[in-house]
């Protein structure tokens, strides 16, 4: 088979490294790739979001399947246009899409098929919102943008004066464009976090080890969201018993009711759940693999990952056995100084060849750029240093050893990634 995979960060690179081990690929190329993918993958400049640029590519070079990674395209159709022209695709269609792609959408279909979820309402009028607010009177309280927004769109007021500045800012400032046309207003959930994701073919639902991200840019939790500085797998917090319970409350209703709204979900589905005190709710769904989750649930499958693609496509999980290294590992994400805000490109990054061949690391490319023969950063996030080990301790500690060894100007990352777990 030759594979094309869509995206440019460490995510693509751990599901290029993950499909480069399936004796049924004979090629591999990304659009558009990084630095370090294309030591994996052949990369061909076209944009993640060039529709009509990736279908035309498939075409030429006769791909026999398009993994499509990031939510944008996604949301706005890729694999419907793919499908069109005859090409297989994985990943959602765009009216299964919608889960991920509007805050509003899945709220609504929460409510309609009793999920679990932060009591809400929505809004299309500012005023209406504030006075909303106003009345409700309980603090903090969450505030989202419908729509995509690279993970920001979320803002948790802390008064009424925070609140009302959060639904100026999204839906007159239009601080996330179009997307903050309508918001969603609701209950602030108190718990722990955990994120689950899944295979699923519509009918059947296949959990994957859990995982906990690390989303604030600095120890303690301290600082700006980012897209993710460190994730652990699996999650100690999410017990077996919790899992049944999400497995019957959330994870079999969610599949289902898409599939009764005439929109079957088939790809990866991601679950990000609040465990509070009265049962496990659901924060949000994304409608992929997480970012930089992937980097540590792919290291433990054991299962070719192009059969579990197969089985998706034909509709036949039920029947397959997915195996997973029972083992532990860590993430420990290497960013840009400045990152989430501004910082610079192209720095040279040093250490890279001695450490990539320690027992059990692995090292992903998320923003780099090979120039006069050697690695240089290009983005925020630069590297995801995964190490899987028999415990989360080892795992972590093997994780920032070979991290350590990694270097580049302003090399900004948290020393508590799995910290929590540990204690
Ligand atoms: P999201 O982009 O929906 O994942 O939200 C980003 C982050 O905001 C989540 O990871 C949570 O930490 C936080 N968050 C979102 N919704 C809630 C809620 N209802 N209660 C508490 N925290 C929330
Ligand atoms: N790490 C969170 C996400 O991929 O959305």
């Amino acid at each position: 088979m030759q594979i094309l995979v869509i995206g440019s960060g460490g995510r693509e690179h751990a599901v290029i490294k993950a499909l480069k081990k399936s004796p049924k690929v004979d090629a591999l190329y990304c659009c558009p790739g990084n630095g370090g993918i294309a030591a994996d993958a052949t990369c061909i400049p076209i944009k993640a979001t060039d529709i009509e640029g990736v279908v035309a590519f498939a075409k030429e070079k006769a791909i026999d399947l398009v993994f499509v990674t990031p939510d944008d395209p996604l949301v706005m159709g890729m694999v419907d246009a793919l499908e069109e022209a005859g090409i297989r695709a994985f990943g959602p269609r765009k009216n299964a899409a919608i889960l991920e792609g509007s805050k509003v959408f899945s709220k609504n279909l929460m409510k309609k098929y009793g999920i679990p979820t932060a009591a809400y309402e929505t809004f299309d009028d500012p005023q209406k919102a504030i006075a909303y607010i106003e009345n409700f009177n309980r603090y903090p309280i969450v505030i989202k943008a419908d729509g995509l927004a690279l993970g920001k769109g979320v803002l948790i007021a802390g008064s009424f004066g925070e609140a009302r500045e959060a639904v100026k800012s999204i839906m007159e400032d239009k601080a996330f464009g179009q997307s903050g046309n309508h918001i969603v207003v609701e209950e602030f959930l108190e718990g722990v976090e955990v994120s689950v994701l899944a295979f699923t073919d519509s009918k059947t639902v296949c959990p994957m080890p859990s995982s906990m991200d690390h989303k604030r840019a600095f120890d303690g939790d301290q600082g700006l969201n980012t897209g993710g500085m460190g994730t652990i797998c699996p999650n100690p917090l999410y017990t077996p018993a919790i899992a049944q319970r999400c497995q019957k409350e959330i994870f079999e209703p969610t599949i289902a009711a898409m599939a009764k709204e005439g929109r079957p979900f088939r790809g990866v589905l991601y679950f990000g759940l609040m465990l509070t005190e009265k049962g496990p709710y659901v924060i949000e769904y994304n409608c992929r693999f997480g970012d930089p989750e992937t980097q540590v649930i792919l290291p433990l499958l054991k299962t070719d990952l192009v059969e579990i693609i197969e089985a998706v496509e034909k509709g036949t999980l039920s029947q397959l056995d997915i195996q997973w290294e029972d083992a532990a590992a860590a993430c420990v994400i290497l960013a840009s100084g400045g990152y989430p805000q501004s910082y610079e490109k192209g720095l040279p990054i040093s250490g890279l060849d001695a450490h990539g061949q320690a027992d059990g690391v692995t090292i992903y490319h998320a923003g780099t750029a090979l120039a006069d023969g050697g690695y240089k950063t290009a983005g925020g996030r630069v590297l995801g240093v995964t190490a899987v080990a028999p415990t989360l301790r080892e795992a972590l500690d093997a994780a920032y050893a070979a991290a350590g060894k990694i270097d580049f100007p302003k090399k900004q990352f948290r020393t508590d990634i799995g910290a929590k777990a540990l204690s």
